[in-house]
């Protein structure tokens, strides 16, 4: 892709010793340049390593553990990266950084730091003059709850405008999140249907077989609630739920998203379970008798006319028998048994697997070969996908770079989806114990509405059908 001079000129990573970084920062830049996508200076910022040499034999075990060592694209990575070494509340740090600039005039920084550090950094970067012309991206979550997230706008919103701001969700990164939006406005015979006068009910599951992995004292800080509910699902759904954007600019977009947002009642406690997995207490850094949810079931309501009265159940919790995340949008059985009856948990559904492997699939009933009119259930299912597929990560750094805010979230979204969660926050129900490699706690089938079951993703097996409890 050709740089224009709208695209920023450095590129500049606050926690470059970090985990983030580690995981996703260096193959995403390595995968950009293999691409053709980027070319300018790299200047990790850190006060872990002891070196440039130290910090480029990071990057160097990072892709060879993330996706694989490119020789020829790490090569050109290895010559642009540069290291600033430093504390983030010392002055120091950000007059070393100007001097590293140098002629650049467009950076962009990227705070894959804690969010209690965004301050002292916006502010330091600020004091430094580092901060015009510049873009910022910053890592969710954004804040803790509603008023942190408000005074985190504010903080930012001091020395950059909302357009000069990038919060990422890397959700929004994916290629199958995309495809529903695609999905649902490219296709003329979905929108007829798509409504509670044909939509039962809408889940959204987020599993994983892994537990916290030695982040134990990030996870005591979060939670299931504000790790991943608070944005990658409540994105989903908001993507799910919103109404075709009239124009193709990136606000007319996320303006539709931020009345799907508002239009989302508050959950209460009795819409949520929590759950936690045996175990949890003995990880690193975990209090002995943490209430940290690594689990939460939540019901939603969409409080507008195409939406309401169709419960949106999301789940998402660690330790579960899969690593999979799903849409699922169950339909009305018919309204009449003309030959067999069909039970709702028969019904017909449009399936989305998100994550890892990518499908989508419709439930549908048809004949059994016989003398009877008898039906089984079928999937009619195509898996698009590509070998070259950008990783979340790369595509949004690279949209940042270009200043093309259309798959970030926005001052309004992020707050609007604070205050979605913010009532169930802190310990306003209890935490339910579960065995690890189960669905969560008994109690998740308390907040289900009549007839509603959940749904589980089976492990990757396309050809298997979804199952319900
Ligand atoms: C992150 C969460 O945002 O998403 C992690 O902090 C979680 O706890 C991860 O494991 C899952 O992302 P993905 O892309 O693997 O589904």
């Amino acid at each position: 892709m050709k740089m224009t001079n709208r695209d920023s000129d450095a590129f500049v990573f606050f926690g470059a010793t970090g985990d983030l970084a580690y995981k996703q920062i260096f193959p995403a830049l390595q995968a950009m340049i293999r691409r053709g996508n980027f070319d300018m200076p790299v200047i990790g910022v850190a006060r872990s390593a002891k070196g440039l040499d130290q910090l480029r034999a990071r990057a160097r075990e990072s892709v060879e553990r993330h996706g694989g060592l490119d020789p020829r694209a790490f090569a050109v990575l290895s010559t642009k990266l540069q290291y600033v070494n430093g504390d983030y509340s010392s002055q120091q740090t950000f007059r070393d950084l100007r001097r590293a600039l140098s002629e650049a005039s467009r950076p962009v920084f990227y705070l894959a730091i804690p969010p209690n550090m965004f301050a002292t950094v916006v502010q330091g970067l600020a004091g430094a003059d580092c901060d015009k012309g510049a873009r910022v991206v910053v890592e969710k979550p954004f804040g803790r709850d509603l008023a942190s997230a408000q005074e985190l706008n504010r903080i930012l919103h001091q020395s950059f405008t909302e357009s000069a701001i990038f919060r990422i969700d890397h959700y929004l990164g994916k290629e199958p999140v995309q495809n529903l939006l695609y999905f649902r406005f490219a296709n003329s015979f979905l929108e007829p249907i798509w409504n509670s006068n044909y939509v039962q009910s809408v889940q959204v599951t987020m599993a994983e077989t892994l537990g916290v992995e030695g982040r134990g004292v990030f996870y005591e800080e979060v939670g299931a609630i504000r790790d991943v509910v608070q944005n990658h699902m409540l994105e989903v759904v908001a993507l799910l739920t919103m109404e075709a954007p009239t124009g193709r600019d990136p606000d007319a977009f996320r303006d539709e998203k931020q009345r799907a947002f508002r239009a989302m009642r508050p959950l209460t406690p009795a819409d949520v379970v929590r759950g936690q997995f045996r175990g949890y207490r003995n990880e690193k850094g975990v209090a002995a008798d943490s209430q940290v949810e690594t689990f939460a079931a939540v019901k939603l309501h969409i409080d507008t006319w195409r939406w309401a009265g169709v419960p949106f159940y999301i789940r998402a919790g660690k330790r579960m028998p899969v690593t999979a995340t799903e849409v699922l949008v169950e339909l009305k059985r018919p309204p009449h048994a003309v030959f067999d009856t069909i039970a709702q948990s028969q019904a017909n559904y449009l399936r989305f697997r998100l994550s890892p492997n990518v499908s989508i699939a419709l439930g549908a009933r048809a004949k059994m070969p016989g003398e009877a009119m008898v039906g089984e259930h079928v999937e009619l299912l195509v898996r698009p996908g590509s070998d070259d597929e950008m990783l979340p990560y790369e595509r949004l750094l690279g949209d940042a770079i270009r200043g093309d805010s259309l798959l970030f979230v926005r001052e309004d979204g992020v707050e609007a989806a604070w205050g979605v969660v913010d009532p169930i926050l802190e310990d306003v129900t209890p935490v339910h114990e579960y065995e690890p490699n189960t669905w969560g706690p008994a109690e998740t089938r308390q907040i289900m509405s009549g007839d509603d079951s959940w749904h589980n993703p089976q492990p990757i097996a396309e050809k298997t059908l979804a199952t319900k409890e």
